[in-house]
């Protein structure tokens, strides 16, 4: 099964037609007893009404419709309770459905989006329509960057700020992070991370990440704290991160992400972006911020670029 969201024509009335024929089932069961023919009927129409409602979400959406059904069980092991006269299945269900619901609502509302979006909006359609962004829009030109470049600018800086994002993690390139991180701050240079609430593909995606590689608690910074440090650094290190750092969604209405608050990677006296090619992140949108006079890109797996920076890095500190 594709990762994108899967629709078709009428697919919203097709559901609706199904809930309304589940909820006609439901009154029946009530009035006429606990017919099994119609309790079966019922279990099958609500299996096929999960499948079909699931279907247009797209893949990367799927966090937050697991966090949703999620504290759907939850709900439906309280009412349970109360049939059944369990207080225990009661407090226990309720539990996972308020957590459920808040961490759902949390999730949306990172991502500047409501709940229904979410779940109606087939969000990311756009980025499967073909190679979108895949090559240079005319009129507009990037500026690339070499390992032994980048390692001559990210040494002689004060302060880096890395932004990790999606890529990060599908790279695995925590570790050459924090390897890259070392090396920085033993020539004095300071190191922060900007951990952006929804950058990855789940709530607290790159705090774990970097955990993993041991990176020091206190280097990493929430959206709020981090910003205003952008314009006092000398290079953002943008590693496998997109739509977090897009300047879209603070000057152009239009776009599916206005709104959203965002990392100021842009002002940053240069900043540097590892990843494979143009292609747009999640929201399946152009990066403006691809083509600014200081941005340079490099492109190349996130893992790769940052083993050939630290051996840089190292190789220029021996010389
Ligand atoms: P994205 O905007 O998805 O961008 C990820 C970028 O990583 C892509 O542009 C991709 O470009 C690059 N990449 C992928 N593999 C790579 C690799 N091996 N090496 C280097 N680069 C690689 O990521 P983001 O900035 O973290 O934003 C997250 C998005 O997910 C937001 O739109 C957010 O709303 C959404 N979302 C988040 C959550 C949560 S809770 N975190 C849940 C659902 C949705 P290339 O293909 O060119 O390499």
């Amino acid at each position: 099964m594709r990762g994108t969201p899967i629709t078709w024509p009428l697919q919203y009335s097709i559901n609706a037609l199904v809930l309304a024929a589940l909820v006609g089932i439901g009154i029946a069961i009530t009035i006429g007893g606990g017919n099994t023919d119609l309790i079966i009927a019922f279990v099958a129409g609500a299996l096929l009404l999960g499948v079909l409602g699931v279907l247009p979400v797209g893949g990367a959406d799927m966090p937050v419709i697991i966090s949703l059904l999620n504290s759907f069980t939850g709900t439906a092991a309280a009412v349970t309770g109360f049939v059944i006269g369990n207080y225990a299945l009661v407090v226990a269900g309720a539990l996972v459905g308020a957590s459920g619901s808040i961490l759902t609502l949390l999730m949306s509302r990172a991502m500047n989006r409501s709940l229904a979006n979410v779940l109606f909006g087939a969000f990311g359609k756009t980025a499967e329509a073909g190679p979108a962004g895949a090559s240079l829009p005319p009129g507009k030109t990037i500026r690339e960057t070499t390992p032994e470049d980048l390692a001559v600018l990210l040494a002689y800086s004060q302060q880096v700020i890395f932004v990790p994002g999606y890529g990060l993690a599908v790279a695995r390139a925590q570790h050459e992070v924090k390897e890259l991180a070392d090396q920085l701050k033993q020539r004095g240079v300071r190191v922060l991370y900007a951990i952006h609430p929804v950058a990855g593909r789940m709530p607290g995606h790159m705090n774990v990440l970097l955990a993993e590689a041991d990176v020091p608690y206190d280097e990493l910074k929430e959206m709020d704290q981090v910003n205003p440090e952008f314009p006092r650094t000398d290079v953002a290190v943008v590693i496998g991160a997109n739509d977090v750092v897009n300047p879209a969604a603070l000057n152009d209405p239009s776009s599916p992400i206005y709104g959203m608050p965002i990392l100021r990677a842009d002002q940053a006296k240069t900043v540097v972006v590892l990843k494979r090619s143009m292609r747009p992140g999640f929201a399946g949108i152009e990066n403006e911020l691809f083509y600014h006079d200081n941005t340079l890109m490099l492109f190349g797996d996130a893992k790769d670029s940052l083993t050939k920076l630290v051996a840089e890095v190292k190789q220029q500190a021996a010389s």
